[in-house]
């Protein structure tokens, strides 16, 4: 088939979900709590990268408490999102919050990655009682911008595509 999208809606696994009635909320509801642990365990580091809580914790620790449940629950926002997804993939791929969305993801994994690249490799200089520099402040200010943004598209999606 040429069209996947078509294909996906069209496969078991898209219309196990779309013939469901009880599946698409069960898995939203999935969806909503694990994406609250994402945007909540981002939310403390960006908070921390911003200089805007507990300078007397160190960036390396906090990083290395909060990554994995950002991970750990990413995975799970991610994997109910695409189930859902694929019970009507060619509304949701035609949508334009839904597009938007994706795209504001990619762009927080982007920030996310130069980050780490360039900015954290300096972090001994100011990972505890110090303040942050730019470059750490503008990561985490833009990551929160992001992050709101895939939050807002996510719920408006529910709105245009009725
Ligand atoms: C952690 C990243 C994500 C966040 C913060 C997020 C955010 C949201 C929000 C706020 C909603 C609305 C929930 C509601 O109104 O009950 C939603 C719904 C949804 N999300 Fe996500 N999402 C994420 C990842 C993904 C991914 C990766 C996909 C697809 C591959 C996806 C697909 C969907 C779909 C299909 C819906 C249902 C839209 C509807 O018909 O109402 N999401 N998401």
């Amino acid at each position: 088939m040429d069209n996947p999208f078509k294909w996906l809606e069209t496969s078991a696994l898209g219309t196990t979900v779309s013939q469901s009635t009880w599946l698409f909320p069960a898995i939203e509801t999935v969806h909503v709590i694990a994406l609250a642990l994402v945007v909540g365990s981002i939310a403390v580091l960006d908070l921390r990268l911003l200089d805007r809580t507990w300078r007397v914790r160190a960036v390396t620790e906090l990083t290395l408490d909060v990554l994995p449940w950002t991970w750990t629950s990413f995975a799970v926002a991610a994997t109910s999102g695409f189930l859902m997804f694929a019970s009507a993939a060619t509304k949701y791929a035609a949508d334009t919050p839904f597009r938007i969305k994706m795209v504001l993801l990619l762009l927080a994994g982007a920030n996310m990655l130069a980050f780490h690249r360039f900015t954290y490799r300096s972090v001994a200089a100011w990972d505890v009682n110090a303040p942050t520099p730019p470059a750490a402040k503008l990561a985490g200010g833009l990551s929160l911008l992001f992050w709101i943004g895939v939050v807002t598209c996510g719920r408006w999606v529910g709105f245009t595509t009725q």
